[in-house]
């Protein structure tokens, strides 16, 4: 099933989101929806907060789908070291066509547990360092324009409010 994706200015993409604390048949198939919401949007990480639910869970496969073994399912992580920066164009399916330079670690090692419960820890750089932090930004209410240069975030803030009001958000 494909959920509808929430955009920027909903509640629920601005609150600490609330542990998983079942693995089950119920949060498998969330999974497999959250995999197939992240594909049909082309995106490359998916948090549940981002389709209304305040879970720390989320999805990321930097490959968009061409290698199923870089799938992961990332349930209550923590983000336990970082190293170096990297600065990259980053953007968000809940701000669709916004995109703005990002500075973010360039390797960073996350602590999570997988859709069954099993914990593990897994360092990624580059695309996947930036989607590790990105996405465990969003169980704690972050966006990546809080990231951004205060003029920028203001641009985006105040294009998006035009938006709504025109209906178009
Ligand atoms: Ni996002």
């Amino acid at each position: 099933m494909i959920y509808p994706i929430v955009k920027y200015g909903k509640e629920v993409l601005e609150q600490l989101a609330e542990p998983v604390a079942t693995f089950d048949g119920t949060l498998e198939k969330l999974v497999a929806d959250m995999f197939e919401t992240m594909y049909a949007a082309n995106g490359v990480g998916l948090a549940a907060p981002q389709i209304g639910l305040a879970m720390r869970l989320c999805v990321i496969d930097t490959t968009t789908g061409q290698d199923p073994t870089a799938r992961l399912v990332l349930a209550n992580p923590e983000i336990i070291s970082i190293e170096g920066e990297q600065v990259e164009e980053e953007g968000c399916l809940s701000l669709p066509d916004f995109r703005a330079k990002t500075p973010r670690p360039l390797r960073a090692t996350v602590r999570a547990q997988d859709a069954h419960g099993k914990e593990f820890t897994m360092t990624g750089e580059g695309l996947l360092a930036r989607a590790f932090c990105h996405e465990t930004d969003h169980l704690n209410g972050r966006l990546f324009i809080s990231h951004v240069s205060r003029l920028k975030r203001d641009s985006i803030k105040r294009k998006v409010k035009k938006m709504m009001k025109a209906g178009e958000w």
